[in-house]
């Protein structure tokens, strides 16, 4: 008799973006004439820039003739965007990644949760609450989380470092030592970003204790701080601590194209293992390579006429940021982000709890966004907008919640 994999059976249903679209269509049903602003979603609505759709056109007619066609692509990714990645993500930054480091995914969804594949069942991992749920559930899929605890909306082994007011929305080093510890700047939910002594801190933590980061820099490109690190490799020693995620969804509208990557340094060890090696030995067994054509469209967002045009998307998404961050502090509320990442984080008005404002919203300005609840237990009494809608939408969205 098979047996199935029952750490499965222990996950909480995932409600969040479920019980958002029933509440949506419920409202949408009783008040017909009304027209709902979604800023609740982390979905680009910008089209991929056009030195991407010439090159992913290119790359198709190459498709089509014998001499161009290509089959399988490289497990670990094609040399040419394996270069390209290395050179302008890291050497032009001064930092000392090589492009065989680097390995080419279909995205940092993926790869976050593909990667406790090489680890042990018996880590302990650390997560900021509240967090990109992949994380934790992954590892519970995995065995390594212990038993949710309904009422504390918690798993019994994890370490949870919360990420509130108090912490100016940053994780404190846990009292507990973690082995495995999943840190994401710009963060999403909260938008919040640590500087690079705050990182290098935990990189020296990691070193110190034997733990290994895994660093999610998805929303890198939405940095506009100067303090603020565009990869965990800008500290000294991470080469030997660190795993770096990366995606083109954010940075590049890629998120139904699906292109990321993820950075395995060889001096990353344990014992005299190279994390390298198995993550090499993983991809080559359960991936069979991103698409030459998806490959050839992430090489031209390096492209000059790329980086340019892509560059103005992300300045649109960040001037609807400021638009609800400037909004709602003129509205009286209390924010956060918006600056470093397309997320603003906002305290909940008179302690309501997550959802009672997600409804109140709703209702009276019949925009949608996330309850911070949905995060992490420290989520609640905060609320999640995103800086991803069209600016007139992102407009009238504040306008309204300025008149509530
Ligand atoms: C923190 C974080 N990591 C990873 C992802 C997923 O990225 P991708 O589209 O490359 O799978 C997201 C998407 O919202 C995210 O917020």
């Amino acid at each position: 008799m098979f047996k199935i994999n029952d750490n499965y059976l222990k996950l909480p249903g995932s409600y969040l973006f479920s019980t958002i679209a029933r509440k949506v269509s419920a409202f949408q049903e009783a008040n017909p004439d009304k027209q709902i602003i979604r800023l609740g979603i982390g979905d680009v609505t910008q089209p991929l820039a056009p030195a991407v759709i010439d090159a992913l056109h290119a790359a198709v007619d190459e498709m089509a003739h014998a001499e161009t066609f290509r089959g399988y692509a490289p497990d670990l990714g094609y040399d040419f965007l394996r270069n390209a990645i290395a050179d302008h993500d890291y050497r032009q930054r001064g930092v000392d990644i090589a492009a065989d480091e680097i390995f080419v995914s279909d995205g940092a969804k993926s790869d976050s949760g593909n990667i406790g594949d090489i680890f042990s069942v018996d880590n302990k991992i650390a997560v900021c609450d509240p967090v990109y749920p992949v994380y934790v559930d992954t590892n519970a899929m995995a065995g390594r989380t212990g038993d949710y605890i309904e009422d504390k909306q918690s798993w019994s082994n994890v370490i949870y470092m919360p990420c509130t007011a108090e912490t100016n929305f940053a994780p404190q080093l846990p009292k507990e030592t973690p082995d495995i510890i999943y840190l994401c700047f710009p963060n999403n939910p909260t938008g919040s970003a640590i500087t690079k002594n705050e990182l290098q801190a935990w990189v020296d933590y990691a070193n110190k204790n034997g733990s290994v980061i895994i660093y999610d820099a998805a929303y890198e490109a939405y940095i506009s701080e100067k303090d603020v690190p565009h990869t965990v490799y800008e500290c000294e020693g991470a080469r030997t601590c660190a795993i770096e995620l990366r995606s083109f969804s954010k940075n590049a509208g890629f998120t139904g194209v699906r292109l990321g990557f993820t950075v395995i340094p060889k001096d990353l060890k344990c014992g005299g293992v190279m994390l390298h090696s198995l993550w090499a030995r993983r991809h080559g067994t359960k991936f069979n390579g991103a698409p030459y054509i998806v490959q050839r469209a992430g090489e031209a967002v390096y492209s000059e006429e790329g980086q340019k045009q892509t560059n103005e998307q992300i300045a649109y998404y960040m001037n609807n940021a400021k638009t609800i961050l400037t909004g709602l502090k003129e509205a009286g509320y209390t924010v956060s982000g918006g600056v470093n990442a397309p997320y603003i984080w906002l305290k909940t008005p008179d302690n309501m709890t997550s959802w009672e404002f997600f409804d109140h919203l709703l209702e009276h300005a019949n925009v949608v966004g996330t309850p911070g609840s949905g995060f992490g237990p420290s989520g609640e009494g905060y609320f999640r907008l995103t800086a991803f809608g069209s600016y007139e939408n992102t407009v009238a969205a504040i306008d309204r919640i300025k008149k509530m």
